[in-house]
């Protein structure tokens, strides 16, 4: 005998507060997560890192982009990006994540040596008995690479699908309701990292990053934040969940986005009075979210593993003065977003086993304060970027 499931009554037509999320294969399919792969995440640019990893000559990050090996090099004119393969029997060129390739880029196998500058093979072991063989055709394979505001952005599918600029800038318009100064008064160029953790969840990217895309949760697993932040928890003040293009208060009385809720550190130079307690948090697709404070900044990097595990890298950056200064404590600024991190990616894990249930088939609802972004800012981006009809997202 068996046994007949509940079912939702139906996510397809949901009463009309109430959006469709995803359908629960979207977050479990390695099929639709290949396809994401090919269709997002290797055709936009992502951010891999910041130039202040790699301020010399042959500084390299080691970073992996649709499954693609990709290093990214310090040359003497800027940075340049190559396939992290090697035109010979194909080993990888760096084997670590960071370093500094000196002069050339040297294969560890056979020692065939290429240029910084352009991927150019210049050398390789006893070259002159292949007297018959064109070099130019044998250049490592280039990457495109860009920087914006210090954090550097590579676009395997190149750059003529536009800049970076215009891929962040467009998202920036509509967080802060076109004033780009909001965000380039804050100098992150000049910032410089002062705390990072690295975190592994089990959870599919957009679980995570849905997550990061609503407060309806604040108020139930972020006690701390919402003491600091009381509007996070106000429904009447969330509304339909858009951005408060003017950034979110601190709480009276709470002059620091701290645990302590104490100020640490002085502003960051080039802002505004009224640029003081509040915070600004940004989603910039396809792979990060970007946080502003008054006297810091804080950048996630999101690395979609496979279907169901996500790598989640943050960083804490501050003025350069503070961070060489140890009359300053910045694990009070750290720790409390290292706690929201936590709280967000246990919950993502708790969702993650049930996205295969059968009650999940049709995927959940989306209510008013979950709408706005999740609903129609990523979906219709998402929908666009993987080339699925309106009909197959929600609404089966
Ligand atoms: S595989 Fe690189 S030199 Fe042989
Ligand atoms: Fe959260």
């Amino acid at each position: 005998m068996t046994t007949q499931l509940p079912r939702p009554a139906s996510n397809a037509d949901p009463a009309e507060s109430l959006i469709p999320t995803l359908p629960g294969r979207f977050y479990t399919s390695e099929e639709i997560f290949a396809q994401e792969q090919r269709r997002i995440f290797a055709t936009q640019w992502n951010l891999v890192g910041r130039t202040e990893q790699m301020p010399n000559i042959g500084d390299f990050l080691r970073v992996e982009i649709a499954g693609t090996a990709v290093i990214v090099v310090r040359a003497r004119k800027g940075l340049r990006a190559y396939l992290n393969v090697c035109r010979h029997r194909g080993s990888q060129l760096c084997l670590t994540d960071n370093g500094n390739t000196g002069k050339s880029i040297s294969c560890p196998y056979h020692a065939w040596q290429y240029s910084l500058d352009d991927g150019a093979l210049r050398n390789a072991p006893n070259w002159r008995a292949m007297t018959d063989v064109d070099k130019s055709g044998l250049s490592l394979a280039t990457v495109a690479v860009d920087e914006w505001k210090g954090l550097i952005w590579v676009n395997l599918a190149g750059s003529d699908g536009g800049t970076v600029e215009e891929q962040i800038g467009a998202q920036l318009r509509y967080r802060l309701d076109g004033d780009l100064s909001r965000v380039d008064r804050f100098g992150l160029e000049n910032l410089v990292v002062g705390g990072m953790y690295t975190y592994e969840c089990e959870a599919n990217w957009k679980i995570i990053f849905e997550n990061f895309q609503e407060c309806y949760h604040c108020g139930t697993i972020h006690p701390e934040l919402v003491e600091q932040i009381p509007t996070f928890a106000s429904f009447e003040e969330l509304g339909t969940g858009g951005y408060h293009t003017d950034g979110y208060s601190f709480a009276p009385g709470k002059e620091g986005f701290t645990i302590s809720g104490k100020r640490a550190l002085p502003m960051l130079p080039g802002l505004l009075p009224t640029d003081d307690a509040k915070y600004f948090g940004m989603i910039l697709r396809p792979n990060a979210f970007l946080s502003l404070l008054p006297d810091h900044a804080i950048l996630h990097r999101f690395e979609p593993i496979s279907a169901t595990h996500t790598r989640l890298t943050c960083e804490w950056l501050f003025d350069p003065a503070v961070v060489d200064n140890p009359d300053y404590d910045l694990s009070d600024s750290i720790e409390l977003f290292h706690l929201v991190n936590k709280q967000d990616l246990d919950a993502s894990a708790w969702c993650q086993p049930n996205m295969s249930s059968p009650l999940y088939e049709r995927g959940g609802v989306l209510v008013p304060t979950e709408s706005e972004i999740i609903g129609h800012w990523f979906y219709p981006w998402y929908r666009a970027a993987m080339g699925i009809p309106d009909s197959a997202v929600g609404g089966e």
